[in-house]
């Protein structure tokens, strides 16, 4: 018998998650889970809203509307987005890294770690001068700091480099180096954005080796362009266009989603039309040649806007006003666009000549059985007309 998940089986429950700057919607009506001890990948194009999702998670932004509930192993439950910033990585124990690296480019890797335990540092002190020189708990404390910092640097293949100064670092030992400091805060959430991001392929390597042992001690949510490192080591993804997600399951699920091919994974227009045909939606072939607008949909920035914002952002008194021009929102293009697929009957109903449309065979047909496409879209389908988790209430 399968046994229904419980809250506490899932680390992280996102409820109706919007995310506004004036008129443009970085995220809209976002709902997905993070279950305990997986890594949980959060993936999508440029400017989908997958660090926006981060900023509202760990305090930076606070949601314009939504739940972020994060379940403690102890069994505590905190309602993130109604914590103070400073108490997210405290007492939720959510800590993060960013999108470009933020060390302390001066000091020595073993300081970066330890400058990362001084909230336990500064309490041990009895948060007093003298206490740095007389009090026990405080040598205790130091003690126990450096320990947990060369636990991190082993883990992290640094430790040969502990007394060398961050900046000096290659590029993907500074990222290994910003997860290790992460780590020494002691979280049960770690939220990465982009950590494979510049890195090579032995670099990548070694990262994925890392993150999937963190997994063992801390639950992972995982923003990653580079699909080997999401398609090797994540648990769960949750594909995110526009602000809205367009996907959510297993890597396999989501990596045939002909939804994600077309948003996201950039393959041939033409293979997609060929996913899409032999599912026999021709109708959405067509929204797909239409939009979401190429001239102002996802690029290579990481300020691409969610939609065609109009020249005017004045500088008033009560600060920055951007105007949306009409009927500019992509996010409204996606969700137009997933009711249309949830409206569709489903493949099996459709005449069996149908497939005699189908236009050229697939031209790699050993990459993809056509069953397994046909199969991944009509979950597809489901998840689109799946009803979110409703709201709850009652918790610290
Ligand atoms: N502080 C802000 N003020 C105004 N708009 C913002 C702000 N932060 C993010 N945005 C906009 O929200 C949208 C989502 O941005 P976000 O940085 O979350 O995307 P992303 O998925 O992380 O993109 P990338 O893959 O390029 O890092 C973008 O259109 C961005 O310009
Ligand atoms: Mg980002």
């Amino acid at each position: 018998m399968n046994a229904t998940p419980s809250s506490s089986d899932f680390i992280l429950q996102v409820e109706h998650l919007s995310m506004k700057f004036g008129g443009l919607v970085a995220i809209g009506d976002l709902s997905f889970q993070a279950r305990r001890g997986e890594i949980t990948a959060l993936i999508g194009p440029n400017g989908a809203g997958k660090t926006t999702v981060f900023n509202c998670i760990t305090g930076f932004y606070k949601p314009t509307e939504g739940m972020i509930t994060l379940n403690k192993r102890d069994g505590s439950t905190y309602l993130l987005e109604r914590l103070p910033n400073h108490e997210i990585p405290a007492r939720a124990n959510v800590a993060r890294t960013f999108q470009n690296i933020r060390l302390f480019s001066g000091m020595t890797l073993l300081e970066n770690l330890l400058v990362a335990q001084h909230n336990k540092l500064m309490k041990a002190s009895g948060y007093t001068f003298l206490g740095l020189f007389g009090f026990p708990s405080y040598r205790q404390a130091s003690a126990e700091s450096i320990e947990l910092a060369r636990h991190w640097l082993e883990k992290a293949d640094l430790v040969d480099r502990a007394d060398d100064p961050a900046g000096d670092l290659p590029y993907g030992a500074q990222r290994r180096l910003e997860i290790a400091r992460a780590m020494c805060t002691g979280p049960e959430l770690l939220c990465l954005d982009e950590p494979a991001a510049g890195l090579n392929p032995k670099e990548s390597a070694a990262l994925n080796e890392l993150l999937m042992d963190i997994k063992n001690s801390t639950s992972i949510l995982l923003i990653e362009h580079d699909m080997s490192v999401v398609m090797q080591i994540s648990d769960h993804v949750v594909v995110l266009e526009y602000g809205r997600k367009i996907s959510d399951g297993s890597p396999q699920t989501v990596r045939t989603d002909p939804r994600v091919i077309a948003a996201y994974l950039g393959v041939d227009d033409e293979e997609v039309e060929e996913v899409l045909v032999e599912v026999g939606d021709e109708d959405v072939i067509e929204q797909l040649d239409t939009g979401p607008d190429s001239a102002h949909g996802p690029g290579n920035s990481a300020s691409m806007m969610a939609g065609p914002v109009s020249d005017t952002v004045e500088h008033a008194d009560e600060g920055e006003r951007v105007t949306v021009s009409k009927g500019a929102s992509k996010a409204a293009q996606v969700d137009a666009r997933a009711a249309s697929i949830a409206s569709k009957p489903q493949p099996a109903a459709k005449p069996a000549a149908k497939s005699s449309t189908a236009k050229a065979a697939p031209k790699k047909p050993a990459a993809k059985a056509p069953a397994a496409k046909a199969e991944s879209a009509s979950k597809g389908k489901e998840a689109a007309a799946r009803p979110e988790a409703g709201k709850r209430g009652g918790r610290k």
